[in-house]
């Protein structure tokens, strides 16, 4: 199979997967209202086409947080990543330190914390998610600051999982779960040589170390419901800011007020996210809630948005909206399930391509250029 843009990436991985994992990542909550959302109506952004404006030197990288970024651009934390390709994690984390770009570790990652960050050359980000075993949110805190990890990503939009019917559908979840998976596994024998088998062990690596035996993946749906914990409020990010010594970024935000209460929190920075429509359906899109978010936040904090990004040209998009960076998830997931490491390497140089051929069509020489001037219905 071809691959000559970023978005061919998704039916590869769609062949190479097992239909449950592909699901789970290709899926949304309830209809996926707002998983298609994400993608429209950040395709609706019209960019202003400028001309004649020496575009001969484009500079695409950033700074965040004293961190040198190669292109505004980092990789989304995405569960069970090591399901998708061989120690997937692993894989990942080096293909965006290659690019220049930070990899994003999630709590529910197969790989542990450890394993990441020993393979990554550059240090990584993690991702916390409150679990009713508040022991688990000090220990992973502590076991990422020992393993050299200063940006965490503190995850609050899943404090109950969204309905994802898909899912049910796929086998992911439901009656019959574990059987399904198996048969689909027998149907995709390049996946379960590779990861099925050569990537063991299948678990939640971090949660396992914590525990000290095995967290199986037998009902992972429902282990998420189960462990995830409702209660978290302002005041568990007031413990853990003064717990955590680095930059504190809170993902999920997309309301205008609650961005602000972040700021009065003394966070660092915020992520503009739906959770890639995986979460309130009907929720609106990224593209959609980002302008309000900036005009009430200002230049007070970094702002990152997610959900919906598919190209190099959704990254200028996303920052004409008034995002200083965007993460991606799915987008990169099908490259790295596709074809690996270099996959998700060839899938990184099309985006930064893509990006800077569209700050060169929009008069834009540095990435703070590509701003709200951008935007061509707004003039
Ligand atoms: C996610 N996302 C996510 N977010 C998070 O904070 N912790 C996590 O463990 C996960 N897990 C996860 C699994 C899968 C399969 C997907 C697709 C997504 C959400 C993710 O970080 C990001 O917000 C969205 O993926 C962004 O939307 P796009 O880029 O997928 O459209
Ligand atoms: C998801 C969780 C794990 O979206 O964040 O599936």
């Amino acid at each position: 199979m071809i691959i000559s843009s970023p978005g061919d990436f998704r039916a590869a991985a769609a062949r190479r997967l097992p239909r449950f994992l592909f699901d789970y990542i290709d899926g949304g909550a309830y209809d996926e209202t707002t998983l298609g959302r994400n993608v429209a109506d950040l395709a609706q952004v019209a960019l202003r086409q400028r001309v004649l404006r020496n575009v001969a030197d484009i500079e695409c990288g950033t700074t965040l947080w004293g961190q040198r970024l190669s292109m505004p651009l980092a990789l989304a934390p995405v569960g069970l990543t090591g399901m998708f390709a061989r120690r997937g994690e692993v894989q990942a984390a080096r293909a965006a330190a290659a690019a220049g770009i930070p990899f994003t570790l999630s709590t529910v990652s197969v790989c542990p914390i450890e394993e990441v960050a020993a393979a990554s050359p550059v240090p990584i980000w993690f991702q916390l998610y409150v679990l009713k075993d508040r022991g688990f949110m000090r220990n992973a805190l502590e076991r990422a600051q020992a393993a050299g990890i200063r940006t965490l990503v503190f995850t609050v939009d899943m404090p109950v999982p969204g309905a994802r019917y898909r899912d049910r559908r796929s086998g992911m979840s439901g009656d019959f779960a574990s059987i399904r998976r198996y048969f689909q596994a027998a149907l995709h024998p390049c996946w379960a040589w590779d990861v099925g088998l050569r990537g063991r062990p299948h678990d939640l690596g971090n949660i396992s170390r914590y525990r000290g035996q095995k967290t199986g993946l037998e009902d992972y749906i429902g282990w998420l419901g189960a462990n995830f914990d409702p209660s978290i409020s302002w005041s568990d990010l007031e413990w853990i800011r003064s717990f955590w010594q680095g930059p504190m970024i809170i993902k999920g935000i997309l309301d205008p007020s609650d961005a602000r209460d972040a700021v009065s929190f003394g966070a660092d920075g915020i992520v503009v996210s739906n959770h890639g429509g995986r979460q309130l359906d009907g929720a609106l899109s990224s593209a959609r809630a980002l302008p309000a978010i900036r005009d009430a936040i200002g230049d007070d904090l970094s702002i990152l948005a997610d959900s919906g990004v598919r190209s190099g040209l959704d990254v200028a998009r996303m920052l004409a909206l008034g995002a200083d960076a965007v993460l991606i998830g799915r987008a990169f997931v099908y490259a790295l399930a596709a074809r690996g490491q270099a996959g998700l390497a060839d899938l990184l140089a099309l985006f930064e391509k893509e990006l800077r051929v569209a700050m060169a069509l929009t008069g834009a020489r540095t990435v703070q250029e590509l701003d709200r001037n951008a935007l061509a219905d707004t003039h």
